[in-house]
């Protein structure tokens, strides 16, 4: 049996002024349409639709968002959906602790298939082969991984380190796991072309994954147990008391299990990683927003009320206003009503910089 699970607690503030605490990325309709949620919630769905699927996607989230997060869903046909809420955010190693323990108490031990809720995957059919070709290992008690082609030396992605074949051309034994390494250490990855970027998707059985949280990080486990002991039931939420979770260690699925997992020889967890071309993008950045939109002849992507005049490869956005955009190239502007983001492609991951001066006050 195999459980979605979104994980959809993530700012994503290099989208501003889009993307703002009150509104992060994932719940954004980035492309017009669906919101990445809903697009992700909709994969999951179809994508389980050809296996034998559970019943309810548990998704998490911050309680702040519960109502336009349930809102979405229900716009796509998706209500009655288990709503994990954290009154705080602990990061993802945490998040998915709660869900294992959720999954294990309404079924039997399933297989979890853990997504971030702010992904684009432009190829929905092949992502469900190679989820299917993961099954076996994770049924027998290995974590898997999916791996995208690293093509720049970006420093905000895990690296997985291929190691012996499994099944030829489908999946890898994991050598090695480094979370978000230092630039010249991410260059060496991309030339030894031994490494995939981590895409952050996960699939393992839920014991398992209570097995390895219980190894590495005991106290995130107590903490994560007693939380949803007391955690109250309400309609389609659940509601985690701050009480319990604020004392909750914080850290990420990436460091506290999977680069600890290949060093270590006391815990028998298999790391598989099963290389993904799927046209993944994690669209963490404007320029990776015009990459992934539909564009014009000329490569341009505009939104709401703009005039493209004499322009080449531009994403516009307007939110408010008439926005003009003549003679420019490479240029990205975003109107919204009270900021405006004028920028272009080879800057944007400066946006890092501008939001801590902007949290600030400078
Ligand atoms: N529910 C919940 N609670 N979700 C969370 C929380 C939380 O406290 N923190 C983050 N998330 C969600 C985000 O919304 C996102 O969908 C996903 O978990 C991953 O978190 P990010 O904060 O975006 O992680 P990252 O981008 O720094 O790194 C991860 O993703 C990379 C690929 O995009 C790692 O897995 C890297 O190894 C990976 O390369
Ligand atoms: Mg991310």
């Amino acid at each position: 049996n195999l459980q979605p699970v979104i994980l959809s607690g993530g700012s994503g503030t290099r989208l501003w002024p889009l993307s703002r605490e009150k509104h992060p990325k994932q719940l954004l309709a980035l492309d017009g349409g669906e919101s990445m949620l809903q697009a992700t919630a909709r994969r999951v769905t179809d994508v389980c639709g050809s296996l034998t699927v559970a019943q309810r996607l548990i998704i998490l989230c911050n309680e702040e968002y519960r109502f336009i997060t349930a809102e979405q869903l229900r716009d796509i046909g998706l209500e009655d959906q288990t709503l994990l809420l954290e009154p705080v955010g602990k990061n993802t190693a945490p998040a998915l602790t709660l869900a294992a323990i959720a999954a294990v108490n309404q079924q039997d031990d399933a297989i979890l298939l853990v997504m971030p809720a702010d992904h684009v995957i432009a190829n929905k059919t092949a992502f469900q082969t190679a989820v299917e070709s993961g099954l076996e290992q994770a049924k027998n008690g290995a974590i898997i991984t999916f791996g995208i082609k690293a093509h720049r030396p970006e420093t905000g992605y895990g690296y997985i380190k291929m190691g012996e074949t499994i099944a030829e051309d489908t999946i890898y034994a994991i050598d090695g796991f480094v979370e978000k390494p230092d630039l010249a250490t991410a260059q060496m990855y991309l030339d030894s072309g031994q490494y995939l970027w981590n895409s952050g998707i996960f699939m393992m059985r839920a014991s398992i994954w209570l097995r390895a949280i219980k190894h590495f990080n005991p106290s995130m486990y107590m903490v994560c147990a007693q939380s949803m002991t007391n955690a109250k039931s309400d309609c389609d939420f659940v509601r985690i008391a701050k009480e319990d979770f604020s004392s909750c260690p914080s850290d990420s699925i990436d460091y506290a299990v999977m680069e600890k997992l290949n060093a270590t020889t006391d815990l028998d967890i298999q790391a598989c990683v099963i290389p993904l071309d799927v046209g993944w993008s994690d669209v963490g950045a404007w320029d990776a927003v015009w990459e992934v939109s539909e564009k014009d002849a000329q490569g341009n992507c505009a939104r709401g009320d703009v005039m493209m005049e004499n322009s080449k490869n531009c994403l516009a956005m307007a939110d408010s206003r008439l926005l003009v955009c003549l003679g420019m190239e490479d240029a990205i502007i975003i109107e919204t009503p009270d900021a405006v983001l004028v920028t272009n492609k080879a800057n944007t991951s400066g946006m890092k910089q501008v939001i801590t001066r902007l949290k600030a006050g400078q």
